[in-house]
């Protein structure tokens, strides 16, 4: 596919037809996910994909949990919004007022508490222990690994609430104590869905940059 046509494909898919993913094409987005940049080439990422038995096991323990929006227990603190900056919640507001305004968020959240009906789930982990540019580079990492799905036919969310519950992922997956879930990514095939027909909206570009010469 055309650069710009892949970056134009990529968005949030949030429910995805049952239809697995081939374990070799799962391996090769995460071959490319790893040419992306780190800090002195650190690398400081880790790559678990849930599938199957293993998948619909986590599943059932984060349903009850999801549906009741239990308190979150994430690795990575959860920034309450009040604590973000006046544009980040003006524009969360507005993304999460779009959705409303779609008939769209008892959808969002029924599929939410169901992993997106995913047929896997690649969860990204740090050292617990890590510098803030581990973070950066994770985020390179995964829209890298976002852009390289998108690039062969497969849909995509990076959630935080796939990772809301660290302790049962960590069980299943034989997750080490001393490593953090970042970000879960559901990944598979995009259904014909209303909630995959809804995009979000992004800031006018001159209102974010600033050039001088
Ligand atoms: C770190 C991070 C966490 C996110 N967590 C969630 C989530 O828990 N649930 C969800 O539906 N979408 C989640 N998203 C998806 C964002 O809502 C989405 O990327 C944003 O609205 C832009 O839309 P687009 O991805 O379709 O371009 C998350 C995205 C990121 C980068």
């Amino acid at each position: 596919m055309d650069f710009c046509d892949v970056i134009k494909a990529r968005h949030s898919v949030r429910y995805f037809e049952p239809t697995p993913v081939d374990t070799d094409l799962l391996l090769q987005i995460v071959k490319e996910a790893q040419t992306a940049p780190s800090w002195v080439n650190a690398q400081e990422w880790r790559v678990w994909i849930a599938t199957g038995k293993t998948l619909e096991a986590i599943r059932e323990e984060f349903i009850p949990l999801l549906k009741a929006e239990a308190q979150s227990e994430s690795d990575l603190p959860q920034a309450h919004r009040g604590d973000w900056s006046e544009m980040a919640q003006h524009n969360m507001a507005a993304f999460s007022q779009s959705r409303i305004d779609a008939g769209l968020l008892e959808a969002k959240l029924e599929a939410q508490s169901h992993l997106f009906h995913a047929p896997a789930v690649i969860y990204l982990t740090i050292p617990k222990k890590h510098s803030d540019w581990a973070v950066l580079d994770l985020g390179g990492f995964e829209q890298t690994l976002l852009l390289s799905a998108a690039n062969r036919g497969l849909g995509t969310v990076p959630a935080f609430n796939l990772v809301r519950y660290p302790e049962i992922i960590r069980r299943h997956m034989g997750i080490d104590e001393s490593d953090a879930l970042a970000i879960g990514i559901a990944i598979g095939y995009e259904a014909d869905h209303p909630l995959n027909h809804f995009r979000s909206s992004r800031q006018a570009t001159e209102s974010i940059v600033v050039i001088k010469d």
